[in-house]
């Protein structure tokens, strides 16, 4: 059994490997149940994972030595950490399922039973409470997006209706059981394998429905499309973000757009994919509703491969980052999320009334609630105005026409309840512990204002809310400026010791200690410049933090060309499951792949003559055991 081929087990080897028959080939409830789905803890951030050990219990959360900044073709971890790649684009999800060519051969129909490409947030689904459960589960994943120059042996051009399916088909999420054996991670073959792509039937909740005539399209509702982040609730969902949903579409044809579009950034030119000049599905001139069908947080139940996905329609239409979700101190639902552009906004979803009686009536907590948008005052309080129709400026007078308007405009009702410009906001998370409120703001130019100090900002910074009263649900805040990113070499401001600088935090998780995992996607047209500041920063980067004393420390590097995405961690904390997306990207200072030559930035992780580079995940162990991070 390779990396690259599920195993095959046998149920005796599953047993040997001590992975409950039920949870690996069961379905539905029985599984769900299982996998310690059911029901959820309160108050702390509802990750799988139960309470580690208190922060600072031996006065820093970060035990290890700091990894140094470097742009080598690999991947560099801690010492005393161990690094395992583990179902890289194009591994099959069963083991009789179709191999990988390497040459990128693989046909659409092909990919479709295979991971997708460029791999972005993930969260861990434990097969079980206790010990067995930080040795076997689920793990789902985003394939934000696919880099069209290495998808297909020819490139994307021409582009045509096959190219336009494998690119669908490279996109969405993936659903992989795996287990530990005989000391490694593997993928294993089980039922709850699954693909959801960018054709894959979808529907619609909340206030707009699927039959809502703005979602009226010339082919059925399906596909999940530029899945960047994620969330999950206690119930046992995974939460999978649209973000860049806009570039998807184009048009040769003379339109005119209208002024929602263009707030949500269409174009008739764009965004570099070119599936529009094959596929009358993202010709704007010819299916003007179907982007109306992007933008949401979609909802699955990794536990029942027979569900449909659903567009979770009250949480907002925007460019989705992940959704953080976390409960009230009431038993509302709170969900964070922020839209990642430059200028936007971040909102917080809050649910009306106990999730747990929504669920029990068979309604969904995602249904019932109300969106928040953030302002942020200059004097370090905030509020979160709430964008429901008929309230202060969202009237029927002013041209809403009702929820579902203010939902499919959600940009439009922020800009005109007066929330707070922010440098693309991108993941947020909240510590387990103090409830305290954590966004990266990756960079961008809305500033100067006390939210965005610097104008421009190329390095991005982290800001840190606390919610009135500590409970995730109220209407204010008290903020501020967590760090700054950067290089002190060119701006003085930064308070980072050489070895620790980094720029364009992306990621951010917060382990059940309180430790801050910082990813970074500096953007290939500024990685490793002298003239964009980024020259001493090396390739992408893992950091961890700790809030309470302010240490941060360079986790891991990178490959060339690469972002590092989603992290998430076994119960015990003693895996870390790591998103490397895009190696080998187009990178200004290194170089650009192409058919001819698939290799030139980075060939990670194969390393193989003849191979190109894959996106992964990346299994982190503490040699000899122990937590991550410790
Ligand atoms: Fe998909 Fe904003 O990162
Ligand atoms: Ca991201
Ligand atoms: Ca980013």
């Amino acid at each position: 059994m390779t990396e690259e081929s599920p195993g095959n087990l046998s149920l005796q080897e599953i047993a040997t490997a001590r992975i409950s028959r039920r949870t690996l080939l069961g379905g539905g409830l029985a599984a769900a149940a299982a996998f310690g789905f059911l029901g959820g803890p309160a108050r702390r951030l509802l990750d799988s994972s139960p309470p580690g050990t208190s922060a600072g219990e031996s006065g820093s959360l970060l035990g290890f030595e700091a990894v140094a900044p470097n742009s080598a073709d690999g991947l560099v971890v801690a010492n005393g950490y161990t690094a395992q790649v583990l179902i890289p684009w194009g591994t099959p999800l069963l083991s009789s399922g179709p191999a990988w060519k390497k040459d990128a051969a693989n046909s659409a129909d092909e990919q479709a039973q295979q991971v997708g490409m460029n791999h972005d947030g993930v969260h861990f689904f434990p097969s079980a409470p206790g010990p067995a459960g930080s040795r076997s589960g689920l793990l789902v994943l985003n394939h934000e997006s696919a880099d069209q120059a290495l998808l297909f042996p020819d490139g994307p051009t021409p582009m045509t209706p096959e190219k336009v399916n494998k690119g669908l088909a490279a996109h969405g999420v993936s659903v992989v059981a795996l287990a530990m054996i005989d000391g490694a991670w593997r993928a294993v073959d089980s039922p709850l394998n699954r693909r959801i792509t960018g054709a894959t039937p979808m529907t619609f909740s909340g206030p707009v429905p699927k039959d809502h005539p703005a979602l009226a399209s010339n082919n059925e509702p399906m596909g999940t499309l530029n899945n960047c982040a994620n969330g999950r609730t206690p119930w046992g969902t995974y939460l999978t973000c649209e973000e860049n949903w806009d570039g998807y579409f184009g048009t040769a044809s003379m339109i005119t757009l209208t002024k929602t579009e263009r707030r949500y950034g269409l174009s008739a030119a764009g965004g570099g994919y070119g599936w529009h000049t094959a596929d009358p599905r993202f010709d704007l001139a010819k299916n003007r509703n179907e982007p109306n069908r992007f933008g949401w947080v979609v909802e699955i139940d990794p536990t029942d491969p027979a569900s449909t996905p659903v567009k979770r329609t009250a949480l907002g239409r925007v460019k989705h980052e992940n959704a953080a979700t976390v409960e009230g101190q009431d038993g509302r639902i709170v969900v964070y999320t922020g839209d990642d552009s430059d200028g936007e906004y971040l909102y917080k979803f809050v649910g009306t009334g106990r999730w747990r009686e929504h669920l029990a009536q068979g309604r969904s907590p995602l249904d019932h609630g109300v969106l928040h948008v953030a302002r942020f005052g200059e004097d370090g309080q905030g509020a979160w105005l709430a964008l429901v129709h008929g309230q202060g400026v969202l009237t029927t007078s002013n041209g809403w026409a009702d929820q579902a308007d203010v939902l499919l405009r959600t940009r439009q009702a922020a800009d005109a309840v007066g929330a707070t410009k922010l440098d693309r906001p991108e993941w947020v998370a909240v510590h387990p512990k103090s409830g305290e409120v954590f966004v990266t703001l990756t960079n961008g130019s809305s500033g100067p204002t006390p939210v965005n100090p610097r104008k421009p900002n190329p390095y991005g910074h982290i800001v840190r809310l606390r919610e009135a009263q500590g409970d995730q649900g109220s209407e204010t805040f008290a903020w501020d400026i967590f760090l700054l990113a950067g290089d002190p070499l060119y701006d003085p401001a930064v308070k980072l010791d050489a070895a620790d600088i980094f720029g364009s935090p992306d990621g951010l998780v917060v382990d059940p200690d309180g430790r801050l995992w910082i990813a970074t996607d500096v953007s290939n047209s500024a990685l490793l410049r002298a003239d964009k500041g980024y020259d001493r920063i090396g390739n992408n980067a893992l950091l961890a933090a700790d809030p309470a004393t302010g240490d941060i420390r360079r986790f891991l590097v990178g490959p060339r060309g690469c972002e590092i995405t989603g992290v998430t961690l076994t119960p015990d904390q003693e895996t870390m499951f790591l998103n490397i997306q895009h190696p080998g990207e187009a990178t200004a200072a290194v170089g650009a792949p192409t058919p001819a030559n698939p290799r030139a930035v980075s060939n990670w992780p194969d390393f193989d003559p003849a191979g190109r580079p894959r996106s992964a995940t990346v299994v982190i162990r503490k040699e000899g055991g122990g937590r991550i991070g410790t």
